[in-house]
C-alpha cells in the first residue's frame, strides 16, 4: 500500500452522505509522530484512563508511561477464555497485555501497528507479561489499520484504542474489522470524537492530527461508518470530556458493534420475540419494529440475533412451542 493516507471515499464509502473530508497529513507523519513517542513518553498525548487494578498488575512500568489511549476498552470488553483477540494500533501493547490475562494460556492476542519503535518496545514487553503470568500468548504484528495483516472470519474480538481517528480512511478500516471478526464476534472500541465536524483548516494541522483530535469522527458518523461495513447492534458510551480546541469540544468515547452473518435463507419456524422496554418500541438494525410487551413473529436469524448480545435483557424470545406470535417482523 501508499505510504500517503487515501485522500478519496470517507467513512461510509465513495460518494456516501458521510464522505470523511480530504486530510493533508501522510501516514508517514503519523509514523514519526508516535516512532518519536515510543522512543521518549509524551505527556500531551496521555488521557486519564482508569484501569482495574488487577488487569494491570503483571504489566511493567515502561508500557504505562508509554500508553496513550484514551479509554480502557480491553477492561470493559473483558475477553473470555480461550479468545482471538485483535487489537489495532497497539503501540505500547497495554490492551494487549491486558487481553492476555483474561483469555488465559488456550488464548491468543495479536496487535497490529505501523511504528518499528512501537513494536519493538511492546515486543520486549511481551516477554516480561510472559514471565510474570507463566505462558506466553501475545504477538505483535507489523502492519495498517487498512490492510490488517490476520486472514477472515479467524478473531472473537477486536479492540482499538485512540487509534481509529489517526486513520484518513474510516471506511476501510471498518470493513477490515468486520472481515477479520468471525460470526458472532463483536468490536470495543475506545476513541477521541468530536462534537461537530472538525473544519478543514484543523484537519490540515500534522500536530493537532498526531494528538488524536483533528481526524476525530463525531459520534453518529462512527457508528454510521461502523454500520455501513455490516454491523448491528451499535452503541456508544460517552465516557468524559477530553479537551475543547477551537471551540470544539473532544471526548473520549467507547463503542460496540457485533457481527452477524444472516443465512442462507430466513426461515420462519413459529420463533417469537418480545420486546422488554424500555420505551413503548424497539426498531432493529433490518427496520422490524418491537411493540413493547407483544409477541412478534421472527424468522431463525432474527430469533438468533436478539438472543445474543446486545441485545439479552430486552427480549424475550421463544421457540416454535413458546409464546404464539401475533404478527410478523420480516
Ligand atoms: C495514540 S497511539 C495508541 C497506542 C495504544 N493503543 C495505546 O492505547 O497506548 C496510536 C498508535 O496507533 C498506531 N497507528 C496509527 N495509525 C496507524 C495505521 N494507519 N496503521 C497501523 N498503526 C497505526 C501508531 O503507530 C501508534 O502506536
Amino acid at each position: 500500500m501508499s505510504d500517503r493516507l487515501p485522500m478519496a471515499g470517507g467513512c461510509c464509502g465513495p460518494g456516501a452522505e458521510c464522505a470523511e473530508p480530504p486530510a493533508a497529513v501522510s501516514r508517514d507523519q503519523v509514523r514519526d509522530y508516535y516512532a518519536a513517542a515510543a522512543r521518549a513518553p509524551q505527556e500531551q498525548l496521555c488521557c486519564p484512563t482508569v484501569h482495574d487494578p488487577a488487569d494491570v498488575a503483571h504489566i511493567p512500568a515502561e508500557v504505562m508511561e508509554i500508553s496513550y489511549g484514551c479509554g480502557s476498552p480491553m477492561g470493559k470488553a473483558r475477553p473470555r477464555r480461550g479468545d482471538t483477540v485483535l487489537d489495532l494500533g497497539s503501540g505500547g501493547g497495554i490492551d494487549c497485555f491486558i487481553a492476555a490475562r483474561h483469555v488465559g494460556p488456550g488464548g491468543r492476542v495479536i496487535g497490529v501497528d505501523m511504528t518499528d519503535d512501537m513494536l519493538a518496545r511492546a515486543t520486549a514487553s511481551a516477554r516480561q507479561v510472559a514471565r510474570n503470568l507463566g505462558y506466553a500468548v501475545v504477538e505483535f504484528r507489523k502492519g495498517f489499520l487498512e490492510a490488517v495483516p490476520v486472514a477472515d472470519g479467524t478473531v472473537d474480538l477486536v479492540t482499538s484504542n485512540c487509534v481509529l481517528n489517526l486513520s484518513t480512511d474510516k471506511g476501510r478500516v471498518f470493513g477490515e474489522i468486520h472481515r477479520a471478526l468471525r460470526h458472532g464476534g463483536r468490536f470495543v472500541i475506545s476513541d477521541i470524537v468530536s462534537e461537530r465536524p472538525v473544519p478543514e483548516a484543523m484537519r490540515r494541522d500534522p500536530e493537532l492530527w498526531g494528538e488524536c483530535l483533528s481526524g476525530a469522527m463525531t459520534e453518529a458518523e462512527f457508528a454510521r461508518a461502523a454500520e455501513a461495513a455490516g454491523f448491528h447492534g451499535v452503541t456508544l458510551a460517552r465516557e468524559y470530556l477530553w479537551q475543547t480546541v477551537n471551540g470544539i469540544a473532544f471526548y473520549s468515547t467507547t463503542f460496540r458493534g457485533y457481527r452477524f452473518d444472516k443465512g442462507a435463507a430466513c426461515d420462519h419456524r413459529g420463533h417469537a420475540a418480545t420486546y422488554l422496554g424500555p420505551g413503548r418500541a424497539f426498531t432493529d438494525d433490518d427496520g422490524h419494529t418491537f411493540p413493547r410487551g407483544e409477541a412478534v413473529a421472527v424468522c431463525t436469524d432474527t430469533a438468533d440475533r436478539l438472543r445474543a448480545e446486545p441485545y439479552p435483557g430486552h427480549f424475550l424470545v421463544t421457540d416454535p412451542d413458546g409464546m404464539a406470535p401475533t404478527g410478523g417482523c420480516c
